[in-house]
């Protein structure tokens, strides 16, 4: 039972900020990973096929890797609808949403707290839902902004360039005015431009991405149940790729490390 991997997946190489806080947490557990580079970005498409592509993702996952539980290292594929995904398999879904948002909660002094994430994310309002269950009584102002092209530039490698810093000067803009001590990266392809991010949005404020905390979230969720893999053996790492599998391993290598040695590819057909 414990020798199953963990599943993750995102529509490309966002989802490795994840896949990297699980691999160092959970050195032991077996991770399969599908970046579906063949279909990115997924924001700008309507969230019923999102939603298609992560349930059709997820069944690969326990069907083909019998997987114990998949992690949904993508805002706009959670965002889309967990509900439906989790009713979908049998085994236990975890999102990277309420990890963020909790860590984004702690994290503010001021109460004005900023999302960024994909026009995808952004619209469905997930991210304004999930506040209100999670902040309680506390007052929380959450300003949310859109990112369109974010997404591109980290999957053409280019996460440090004068483009992304213009775009990022006029897209957060927002969240700037709005005087928010903290800034939630509601998209897993973001830490990697946090440098820029950071720059534009004032070194003073908290950067919380969802990466650890949803990697801290899977590690208790583990704890004392019969899913934690025991033992001493290093887990083993299967890299999915539905795009390009060589652009999939060098930029890979890049952006979460040597782990990524060999990439399957997949065709998901339309
Ligand atoms: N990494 C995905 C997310 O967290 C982004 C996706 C995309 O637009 O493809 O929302």
């Amino acid at each position: 039972m414990e020798d199953r991997p963990i599943g993750v997946f995102d529509s490309g190489f966002g989802g490795l900020t994840v896949a990297r806080a699980v691999i160092d947490l959970l050195p032991y557990e077996n991770l399969v990973y599908i970046g579906d580079t063949g279909r990115y970005p997924y924001g700008p498409r309507p969230l019923d096929e999102v939603r298609g592509f992560a349930q059709q993702i997820a069944a690969k996952l326990v069907q083909e890797h019998g997987v114990k539980m998949v992690v949904v290292a993508c805002n706009t594929a959670a965002a889309a609808g967990l509900d439906r995904l989790r009713q979908a398999v049998d085994v236990p879904v975890m999102s990277v949403i309420e990890p963020g948002l909790r860590a984004a909660l702690r994290a503010t002094d001021n109460g004005r707290v900023g999302v960024i994430g994909t026009v995808g994310t952004i619209r469905s309002g997930a991210y304004q839902r999930s506040v209100k269950e999670l902040a309680g009584e506390s007052r929380v102002e959450l300003t949310c902004a859109a990112c369109p092209g974010f997404v591109e530039f980290v999957e053409r490698g280019e996460t440090d360039s004068d483009q992304v810093y213009v775009l990022a000067e006029r897209l957060l803009a927002p969240v700037r005015e709005a005087k928010v001590d903290t800034l939630l990266l509601g998209c897993t392809h973001y830490p990697f431009l946090a440098r820029t991010i950071s720059d534009v949005v004032g070194r003073d404020v908290v950067l919380v991405s969802s990466a650890d905390e949803t990697a801290f979230e899977l590690r208790s969720t583990l704890a004392g149940t019969d899913l934690r893999r025991s033992g001493d053996a290093p887990g083993t790492h299967t890299w999915i790729s539905s795009g390009d599998t060589d652009t999939f391993r060098r930029l890979g290598r890049r952006l979460l490390g040597p782990e990524i040695d060999r990439v399957e590819a997949w065709d998901p057909g339309a």
